[in-house]
């Protein structure tokens, strides 16, 4: 059984973006910018923000901080976000989700110009994905798709079992594999015998934000297992996915731990499409 260290997966990524980040600098004096918008106080979304303006710094980045009080209007969002998609200078354009209750969240997203969206949520991107034309894809399932290939792990012809429906996980979790040529099939909450058919899973992908769901019952004999939860058990704050690791491990050909497996690659494939908006905008 091998585990997928995410740490060491996701620092290649950053090396790579980081370099070609000092080179796009040194040949065409561009200077990537990344611009982070955070309306409010919640913790969890704070330290994202922070563990987010942090990387920029890493691999080379300008990072552009906004930090909005709780009760900032829609309007005073949207007038933002208009402002930084006519900044010439402003790569990438990122609203840290969620944002409160007197702000719709598919206005933000839909106002991101799809060229500086590097989350890959506004329904261009998500419509590019679906149709195979280039565009930003949603940072945690490209992530995945890294792990993956950079594991060795073949996806050609695979059955692939993908339990959870979201807009920024599932479905173009979902779309990535189809790209791979795997057999997908989306399990969800009203999935018939959903043990039975991830049973069937060569590669079984866990986005359901339940801890410890997927049991061993779950896995075949020698499946790649991949976590994408990260639920923090209230009694012990420890962070746990949605696989039970201790029981599923024994079975599996390869699994990704938490923490330590699919969350530090979110933040390096953000990156990377930062880049890579800064190089399709200097025409590379
Ligand atoms: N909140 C939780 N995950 C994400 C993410 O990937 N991007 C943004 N913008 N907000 C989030």
């Amino acid at each position: 059984m091998k585990i997928i260290d995410g740490k060491v997966i996701s620092a290649q990524v950053k090396e790579e973006v980081k370099e070609k980040t000092a080179k796009l600098k040194a040949e065409k004096g561009i200077e990537v910018c990344l611009a982070v918008i955070l309306v409010g106080e919640d913790p969890a979304s704070q330290v994202y923000v922070r563990n987010k303006k942090k990387a920029c710094e890493y691999v080379g980045f300008k990072s552009l901080s906004y930090e909005l009080p709780g009760d900032t209007s829609q309007e005073e969002l949207l007038e933002l976000i208009d402002k930084l998609n006519k900044d010439d200078s402003v790569h990438g354009i990122l609203v840290q989700m969620p944002v409160p209750k007197q702000i719709d969240e598919k206005t933000v997203i839909d106002a991101i110009s799809p060229e500086k969206d590097v989350d890959g949520f506004h329904p261009m991107n998500v419509g590019a994905l679906c149709i195979g034309e280039p565009g930003f894809v949603s940072c945690t399932p490209a992530g995945i798709i890294q792990l993956l290939k950079r594991s060795d792990i073949d996806i050609n012809g695979k059955e692939c079992v993908i339990v959870g429906r979201s807009n920024i996980v599932g479905k173009p979790m979902a779309l990535l594999m189809l790209r791979e040529n795997a057999t997908v099939t989306v399990a969800h909450s009203r999935t018939k015998d959903l043990a039975e058919v991830c049973r069937r899973a060569d590669i079984l992908i866990a986005a359901v934000g339940k801890a410890k769901m997927i049991t061993e019952d779950y896995v075949k004999d020698g499946a790649v297992v991949i976590d994408v939860g990260i639920n923090r058990n209230a009694e012990t704050n420890k962070l746990c996915g949605d696989v039970d690791y201790d029981n599923v491990a024994p079975k599996c050909s390869a699994i990704t731990p938490v923490p330590g497996g699919v969350g530090p690659m979110t933040i390096a494939m953000l990156m990377n499409n930062c880049l890579e908006s800064a190089l399709r905008k200097a025409g590379e």
